[in-house]
């Protein structure tokens, strides 16, 4: 097949490693795709992937038979939307489904459509009804402005005073929720879904915080790991149950088939599991954990979903090897990031058996070497029989790779 895959990060090397591993010989593009992506031979067009009339335009010239829409921010813009209607398969979903992920509201007003468990919410444009709100649920306090914000939209503290400031901050920006706070372990569930029927993946942990301990500012993930062992043997059964086939038959009654990746944050808290958000595709980085433990062919489900057939595939298999990410990144991440510094340690990192590389933000240059160009530079993936040994080879890779001021977490995966 000839697949155009969208998106510039270590997802969406995830997602072409995936493809090009498959035994039919593909043929896959990336625009803009990166360095990393280049260098397993991928062409890497540059391309405005957030332009719906540029995407058609490039797809059409080259006769792509399926599209794999990466990031949100393509998505939210209606990328998907031309495409479909030329009767292009496309995995992603259309402009209005999309708010599922685009708008924290949407989501919630979904969710209480579908019967979807999810945490209390209640919408605030002062600081006068922020403070309210705020003394009613109590702390910790979860604060949220209300459209796509790269992370940075979501405070969760116990000061009061900093989520009324967040409050202020980005109610002139739009609509701001605050949230119930929800105690327990995270976990992103990811599912193919057709409009009609989904297909789960596997369950995967993401580490959100900056810093060791869960201490510091949120990030876009600065790890993960797949299997979740402690998970309850039904769970996937129930969450497909409870959560995502409500949410896509919800979806489809209003006329906007969700076609694409529903991925859904979960708390499991001690009263049951909770939905903290949805996204409208891959998650970043637990793909990159959750994909190379996928044993059938990926392009299988995306092509089903993108063409309404899911219900005719049968469940797709996963090896038990565990798989644990840890990410690299720039000095300042997740503020103001020093970029243009030389990585080196690459080649060797990536001799770790067991172990290979995703890129996010890195360039190479003429003579070549290669430089960190943004926050989260790339990831480095172990694998193994057992959680030890998958974590152990992680991180003996990431101590071979050298940045100065690079910053990785020391604690992913440890209390499996
Ligand atoms: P979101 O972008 O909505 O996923 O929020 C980012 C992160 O903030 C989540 O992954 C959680 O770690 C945390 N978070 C968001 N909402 C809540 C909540 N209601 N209770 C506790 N933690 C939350
Ligand atoms: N890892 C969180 C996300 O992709 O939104």
């Amino acid at each position: 097949m000839k697949i155009l895959v969208l998106g510039p990060g270590a997802r969406e090397h995830a997602i072409v490693r995936a493809l090009l591993a498959e035994p039919d010989g593909h043929e896959v593009v990336c625009a803009p795709g990166n360095a990393g992506i280049a260098a397993e031979g991928v062409e890497t067009p540059a391309l405005a992937t957030d332009d719906p009339v540029a995407v058609t335009n490039f797809v059409q010239q080259h006769g792509f038979e399926l599209v794999v829409i990466g990031p949100e921010a393509p998505l939210v813009a209606g990328v998907a939307d031309p495409l479909r209607e030329r009767g292009i398969p496309v995995f992603g979903p259309g402009r209005a489904a999309a708010q599922l992920e685009g708008s924290k509201a949407f989501a919630k007003r979904i969710m209480a459509e579908a019967g979807v468990p999810t945490g209390r919410a209640a919408p605030v444009s002062t600081a006068d009804e922020a403070a309210a709100v705020l003394d009613e649920f109590g702390a910790p306090y979860v604060v949220k402005a209300d459209g796509l914000a790269a992370g940075k939209g979501v405070l969760v503290t116990q000061d009061r005073d900093a989520a009324l400031a967040h409050v202020t901050t980005w109610a002139p920006h739009g609509e701001v929720l605050i949230e119930e706070f929800l105690d327990g372990q995270e976990v992103s569930l990811f599912f193919f879904a057709d409009g009609h029927d989904v297909v789960a993946l596997t369950p995967a942990q993401d580490f959100k915080r900056i810093f060791d301990g869960d201490e510091g500012p949120n990030t876009g993930g600065m790890g993960a790991y797949s299997p979740l062992p402690w998970v309850a043997e039904d769970f996937v059964e129930e969450i497909t149950r409870t959560v995502a086939l409500p949410t896509v038959r919800q979806l489809e009654s209003e006329g906007t088939p969700f076609i694409g990746l529903l991925y859904c944050g979960l708390i499991v808290t001690s009263s049951g599991v909770r939905v903290i958000e949805f996204n409208a595709r891959f998650g970043d980085p637990e793909t990159q954990v959750v994909l190379p433990r996928l044993a059938s062919p990926l392009s299988r489900y995306l092509h089903a979903a993108a063409s309404g057939t899911l219900q005719a595939q049968p469940a797709p298999e996963f090896s038990d090897e565990p798989a644990v990410i840890v990410v690299l990144a720039s000095e300042g991440y997740p503020g103001e990031v020093v970029t243009g510094r030389v990585i080196s340690g690459l080649e060797e990192a990536a001799a770790v058996p067991g172990v290979h590389i995703v890129h996010a933000a890195t360039k190479r240059r003429d003579d070549g070497s290669w430089i960190a160009t943004g926050g989260r530079v790339l990831g480095v993936v172990g694998r193994g029989a057992d959680f030890a040994t998958a974590r152990t080879r992680a991180y003996e890779a990431v101590e071979l790779i050298s940045l100065e001021g690079g910053q990785f977490r020391t604690d992913i995966a440890s209390r499996v």
